[in-house]
């Protein structure tokens, strides 16, 4: 389950709404969306949970 509003990326201040907005936007591959987002580029502890998160998005 889950929250949408909840920050993937603590450091960066991104929630998973984001993430899914920016593939929505045509990111198709991990490294846009961080480009995007700038998800991971804090203490870079969220990488494998958002990598998991687009990747389960992008094989849809
Ligand atoms: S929580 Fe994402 S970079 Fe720190």
């Amino acid at each position: 389950m889950e929250n949408l509003n909840k920050n993937v990326c603590n450091c960066r201040k991104v929630s998973f709404e984001k993430i899914e907005e920016s593939i929505k936007n045509g990111a198709d591959s991990f490294e846009k969306v961080v480009e995007e987002t700038k998800a991971t580029k804090g203490c870079g502890r969220c990488k494998s949970y958002v990598e998991d998160i687009v990747k389960s998005k992008l094989n849809k």
